[in-house]
């Protein structure tokens, strides 16, 4: 069975995720979403909330699961018994920080490889932070995350305006 890791903070989901995530299930029988719990950084959402928003957008893969990690990558690939990680790559200046991150794991665990696939040029200027930005100053998004995740996405942050939730220090 070939089993792939994509991990990400996800904060938020976004179309060029979604992108590598349908192009690294059709490689795999399974394709595990490996989601950062507590990301150095402050996330603007939480890790429910970022779950959430994964789920609506993916609910067409049927062979994807989402699952929650901390500490090391490494240690999480032995866990679920995975040796392959997925990282997407929009352009060379992702390059060199994923070669580290690439470098460092396999020489955390020789017997891990990491494969990279191209980000789909249509989404190679998207990121979560741009989201993110957009968001704060309360632009549109829904040319950068998946359709089906945009009413969550505005469900969380009407919630936030209202006082219920976390306040985001990113
Ligand atoms: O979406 P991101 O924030 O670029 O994802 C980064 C991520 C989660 C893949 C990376 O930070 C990670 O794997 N963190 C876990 C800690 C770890 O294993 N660090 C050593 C490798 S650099």
């Amino acid at each position: 069975m070939i089993k792939f890791v994509y991990p990400g903070s996800f904060d938020p989901l976004t179309k060029g995720h979604v992108d590598i995530i349908e192009r690294g299930a059709k490689l795999a029988d399974r394709l595990i979403v490996g989601i950062l719990m507590n990301a150095t950084k402050q996330p603007m959402f939480t890790l429910e909330e970022r779950i959430e928003i994964i789920q609506a957008g993916i609910s067409h893969l049927s062979n994807v699961d989402i699952i929650p990690f901390d500490g090391l990558l490494v240690d999480f690939l032995k866990q679920q018994e995975a040796r392959t990680v997925v990282r997407g790559l929009r352009a060379v200046s992702d390059f060199e920080y994923e070669l580290q991150m690439a470098q460092a794991n396999r020489n955390l665990y020789p017997e891990m490889e990491t494969i990279f696939l191209c980000t789909n040029v249509e989404y190679s200027f998207i990121s979560s932070t741009v989201v993110k930005d957009i968001l704060r100053h309360g632009g549109d998004i829904s040319h950068l995350v998946p359709e089906e995740s945009i009413h969550i996405i505005e469900k969380i942050l009407g919630g936030k305006e209202n006082g219920s939730g976390s306040t985001d220090g990113n």
